[in-house]
């Protein structure tokens, strides 16, 4: 019977076949113990000289790292695997064997492990990373399917800029300029109008200059988008969203949460609702933190959000930023219109902001005046307008960055080790 490592739970007694890979291996004179993977997860294989034919133990004791195989044996429990399980050897028939693996159980650098990304992805660690990846993934879609979303795709090439027009990638669209998309945000504002409450979940391009363990140059972004709903509305949908992923990766996750020694008891009360403080407030907070050259008006770097972030045990909204700083498309606090209806929701233990909303200006003279302001002409943004022409609504949107989200669940220090095939400052290979 060929089954998988995370289906060997149901055959506990039987022996089955696993198409597996060599991860690593330690023997003695009667006994092997082959640490296998095969994508699904990790197992030992235990071969015993005195059980199996001489070849098959010659096999075991010789066989390389990365080498592939079809292995063959009795599944029985094993109390002191975190699987629970291994497999009593019984035979082996390699498909092909691996000579000179370059990443051995030794230690290595970051900057070689980079360079050998198409490998590397292979080891326990990382594969625990992609899995809880892929959780936060999954998450997201039953989030959004089960509370009435309709996914819709923005386009990756684009004419106009949501986030301003510094970090962008400049690309030919034949005789035209155009850019990768830095956030589908303006097209998920027109797909609102015509479906009530959407979302996105796609590649996002920012040429930023910026090298920190919390910047990429191609990440993935989630953005839902809803009609009728107001800034507060939104801050509840967030606090509920990510509580719903955090709650998902530490049930469905367990064995990578371990794998990686992630504390999860700083993950089990992220729960709704969180903790929101105001701009101002923020930066009293940090002036009363002793950062005493930050002022009204200015935006945060890493350090601050670090800063206030500590001060609470849940993500944190940091709510009405300053209009200066943020997008154009922001609505104005109507009581006070020198900040915007926004919130940055920033991850406890210094995981940084994972979430950038707000609510839109759904005004057509505000927009119209924005647009001057910030030079925003051409068909590119045209449409765009039109949004606020007929039948315009109060409407708000977020987007959440899917690499800080993974870094932070996982506890990994690094975005680099959060998406298969990080792009970075320095990096366009493998
Ligand atoms: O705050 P940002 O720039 O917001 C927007 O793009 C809005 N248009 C979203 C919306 O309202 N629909 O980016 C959103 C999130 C950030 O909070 C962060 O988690 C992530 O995207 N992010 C990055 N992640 C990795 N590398 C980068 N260079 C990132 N820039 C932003
Ligand atoms: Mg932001």
């Amino acid at each position: 019977m060929k089954t998988t490592i995370a289906k060997v739970s149901e055959y506990e007694g039987q022996v089955v076949t696993i198409g597996a890979w060599l991860a690593n291996k330690r023997s003695s004179g009667k006994i092997a113990f082959l640490q296998l993977r095969d994508g699904t997860g990790f197992m030992q294989g235990v071969v015993v000289k005195n059980d199996v034919e001489e070849e098959t133990f010659n096999l075991a004791k010789n066989i390389t790292q990365e080498t592939s195989m079809y292995i063959t044996g009795k599944i029985v429990e094993d109390t002191r695997s975190p699987l629970g399980y291994e497999m009593q050897v019984q035979s082996i028939e390699i498909i092909h064997e691996a000579v000179d693996y370059p990443i051995t159980p030794k230690e290595h650098g970051t900057e070689f492990l980079m360079d050998h990304r198409h490998l590397w992805l292979r080891s326990k660690r990382q594969h625990a990373v992609m899995k809880i990846r892929n959780e936060i993934i999954r998450a997201t879609y039953q989030f959004f399917n089960d509370n009435g979303y309709v996914k819709v795709d923005p386009p990756i090439l684009t004419g106009s800029s949501a986030e301003g027009t510094t970090e962008l990638f400049h690309t030919k669209y034949f005789e035209e300029e155009a850019y990768l998309s830095q956030s589908g945000q303006l097209y998920m504002e027109a797909a609102a109008m015509a479906f009530g409450k959407v979302f996105s979940f796609g590649p996002t391009f920012r040429a930023e200059k910026s090298k920190t363990r919390r910047h990429l140059i191609e990440f993935w972004m989630i953005e839902p988008e809803m009609a009728f709903v107001d800034h507060d509305e939104s801050l509840e949908i967030q606090e509920q969203y990510v509580s719903f992923i955090v709650q998902s990766v530490l049930e469905n996750c367990k064995l990578e949460l371990e794998t990686l020694g992630r504390d999860t008891s700083k993950l089990e009360n992220i729960k709704a609702p969180f903790p929101r403080i105001s701009y101002d407030k923020a930066i009293q907070l940090l002036k009363d933190k002793g950062f005493t050259d930050i002022e009204w008006g200015e935006d945060f770097g890493a350090p601050h959000e670090t800063a206030i972030a500590e001060s609470f045990e849940k993500p944190v909204f940091i709510t009405n930023y300053p209009a200066e700083i943020k997008a154009f498309y922001m609505k104005p606090d109507p009581e006070r219109s020198e900040v915007v209806l926004c919130a940055d929701l920033i991850a406890p233990e210094g995981y940084g902001e994972i979430i950038g909303g707000s609510q839109r200006i759904d005004d057509l003279a505000l927009m119209e005046k924005r647009y001057e302001e910030h030079d925003l002409t051409g068909e590119a943004y045209k449409w765009y307008l039109e949004l606020r022409q007929y039948g315009s609504v109060p409407h708000s949107g977020f987007g959440l960055g899917l690499e800080r989200t993974v870094a932070w669940l996982s506890g990994v220090d690094h975005v680099r080790e959060t998406i298969p095939f990080p792009r970075l400052l320095n990096r366009l290979y493998p």
